[in-house]
């Protein structure tokens, strides 16, 4: 079993790099396969959930080689539908991009029922709705877990408005309309860096996309989209993350390689709490120069706080003076973590959708599971600030979404170790 061995109680100080963002990465190596053509995909995050993704793709049939750690080409012209591996493709939601993909591409799609992070149920109407309007017949088996679609017709550009703001009904319907023939209009679309990032692939490959960073997206569909060269944006839930681990335990730390200003919930709300940031153009310097004190947090689509972020910032707000609130508002259920923290000392009750946050002078090390990816790291972030040693199990969730975590950790004057029997 893997675990990691956190000792506590030391500040951060350094230069940390952050990696290509996550969730840009698994639409647009999927979406690569609408191509037929060879694509390099750069500054992608050396995580499991993007290797699996890869997996997917050479199981049915595309040339993948990597160059290097963070860097493939992706070769899909024998690319075939239909035959996406259950077990990868049932372990990560990043895979449901595979059902827009195999529409666009083949007119048909047969796709496992995708995995991902427990947070209570991850429905897919919204998803399916598009595809409906587009002109696909849409059926679940699911007796056997597979998700049908069908456009015997191709799929035509149409109106599709979502009930909910969905950053995968966004993306998923984005790649089945970049083919599609006529314009199609999204709206009420998400307006996460990361669905810009895909629009900026597609366009980069001869897509017509605009409006991708508003809530109403336009896309003329295209006969044809050719390879291209792409660089991922950087993932500002890594960043997030190390910037609260140097809110926990104190210290100054450069955070590089990131968009400032798809950070400014998370530097607002940690500015709130007392830390110092300063800006640059692809960096920020966060430092703890006072103890911090209590906040509210309410989670948002982008560009409200992100909900990415919930697990960490409750870890800070731990150790924070007086009560703090955490309202989670886009998950039903992703307080799973507030019973691991409370194994280490905190005092959290969580009621409906909110969490109040009672902050003691220090959290104790205890031995606790990381139950989903940002659970995780708000576990490690907790060890990190705790008294004594801390032992994470399950940690095959973090390093799903964090690239080198224990190596980037380690590098600031963590102590921090993976252990593997
Ligand atoms: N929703 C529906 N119907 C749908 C789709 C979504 O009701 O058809 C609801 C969900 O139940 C939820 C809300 O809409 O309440 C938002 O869900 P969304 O579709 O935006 O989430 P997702 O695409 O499944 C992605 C990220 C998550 C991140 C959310 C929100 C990926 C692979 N996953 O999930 O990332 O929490 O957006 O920003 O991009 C993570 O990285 O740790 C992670 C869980």
């Amino acid at each position: 079993m893997e675990r990691y061995i956190v000792s506590g109680g030391k500040a951060l100080f350094g230069d940390v790099e952050i990696s290509g963002m996550k969730n840009a990465a698994l639409p647009i190596v999927v979406a690569s396969i609408l191509t037929g053509e060879k694509c390099v995909i750069e500054n992608l995050p050396s995580i499991s959930d993007v290797r699996k993704s890869l997996d997917i793709l050479a199981a049915m049939g595309a040339e993948v080689n990597y160059k290097g750690n963070n860097s493939v080409e992706i070769d899909s012209k024998d690319v075939k539908g239909g035959i996406s591996p259950y077990d990868l493709v049932s372990k990560m939601r990043g895979s449901t991009y595979l059902i827009g993909a195999e529409l666009a591409r083949f007119g048909r799609a047969k796709v496992g029922w995708p995995g991902g992070c427990d947070f209570g149920v991850r429905p897919i109407d919204q998803h399916i709705k598009g595809f409906e309007a587009l002109g696909a017949k849409v059926t679940m088996d699911t007796e056997n877990g597979y998700i049908y679609a069908d456009a015997p017709n191709g799929l035509h550009g149409n109106s599709v408005y979502f009930d909910v703001v969905s950053v995968g009904a966004t993306i998923n319907v984005m790649i089945a309309a970049v083919l599609a023939k006529g314009k199609t209009v999204i709206d009420n679309a998400a307006r996460e860096p990361h669905i810009v990032d895909l629009a900026n692939f597609f366009n980069t490959c001869g897509a017509k996309i605009t409006g991708a960073g508003t809530s109403v997206i336009k896309i003329q569909g295209v006969e044809k989209l050719h390879g291209c060269n792409y660089t991922i944006i950087p993932d500002m839930i890594e960043a997030g993350t190390f910037m609260a681990a140097v809110a926990a335990t104190g210290g100054k730390v450069n955070i590089k390689n990131i968009i400032p200003k798809h950070m400014e919930s998370v530097s607002a709300k940690l500015e709130e709490m007392g830390m110092k940031i300063e800006e640059f153009d692809d960096s920020i310097t966060i430092e703890k120069v006072k103890p911090l004190k209590k906040i509210q947090i309410k989670t948002l689509p982008y560009p409200g706080f992100p909900t990415d972020m919930h697990p960490q910032l409750t870890a800070v707000l731990c150790t924070a003076e007086g009560m703090s609130t955490v309202t989670e508002g886009v998950w039903e259920n992703r307080f799973r973590y507030v019973e691991e923290l409370r194994k280490m000392g905190a005092e959290i009750e969580v009621e409906g959708v909110s969490a109040r946050v009672n902050g003691v002078p220090t959290l104790r090390g205890a031995e606790v599971k990381a139950v989903d990816l940002r659970g995780g790291a708000a576990m490690i972030i907790a060890g990190l600030a705790a008294k004594g040693t801390t032992e994470i199990t399950n940690i095959m969730s973090i390093e799903r979404g964090y690239d080198d975590i224990v190596g980037k950790l380690t590098a600031l004057g963590a102590d921090i170790r993976k252990i593997e029997e």
